[in-house]
């Protein structure tokens, strides 16, 4: 048995990765992209992602914590690990595993902006509804999904579940 009730299937998100991807490289043509994901969670994400992008690119990460060990976001945003590159002049797509309530994104973006990117745009695999309707803008958004907590394809639950090739819900005990 599964621990945990599918939400969005290994199959659905290949094709929807395979969708972004390609809208990525139209949207990018033509110029160098530098793609920052944001530990840990979006990593998966992005390493399936930038398999289906077929332009010239580079890879940085940084960490972040908004959660502790909690599953509501606290506001606080500290920063664990800062890019390894500088970022002014460069177009940046910021990779995200999910918006929940937009704090982590908007705190990450307004401090790389500051940087003087030529460009900074935002992919997310999955955005909640609550962050939708926040006004949140989100460039590249894999799946709309509702406020509940998911885990999977990335995602955690005090690091269990990363693993899952696909986004569940916990089942209820
Ligand atoms: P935000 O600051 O509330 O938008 O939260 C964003 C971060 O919280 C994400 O990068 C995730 O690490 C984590 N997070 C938010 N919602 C979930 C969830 O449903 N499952 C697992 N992690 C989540
Ligand atoms: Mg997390």
């Amino acid at each position: 048995m599964s621990p945990t009730d599918v939400l969005i299937s290994e199959a659905a998100i290949r094709t929807r990765v395979v969708e972004i991807g390609r809208q990525i490289e139209r949207d990018y043509a033509g110029q160098e992209l530098l793609l920052v994901g944001i530990l840990k969670g979006a990593a998966m994400f992005m390493m399936d992602l930038i398999r289906v992008v077929d332009l010239p690119l580079a890879i940085d990460f940084m960490a972040v914590s908004s959660y502790g060990a909690a599953t509501e976001s606290s506001g606080v945003v500290r920063i664990l690990k800062d890019l390894d590159s500088a970022i002014g002049g460069r177009h940046v797509l910021l990779i995200e595993d999910i918006v929940d309530s937009g704090l982590t994104i908007a705190y990450v973006l307004d401090m790389l902006r500051r940087r003087g990117p030529a460009s900074l745009k935002v992919a997310a695999l999955l955005v909640k509804e609550r962050a939708a309707g926040a006004g949140l803008r989100t460039d590249y958004v894999g799946f709309t999904i509702g406020n509940e907590f998911v885990v999977g394809y990335g995602l955690d639950l005090n690091e269990h579940y990363r693993n899952l090739p696909y986004i569940g819900f916990l089942p209820a005990p």
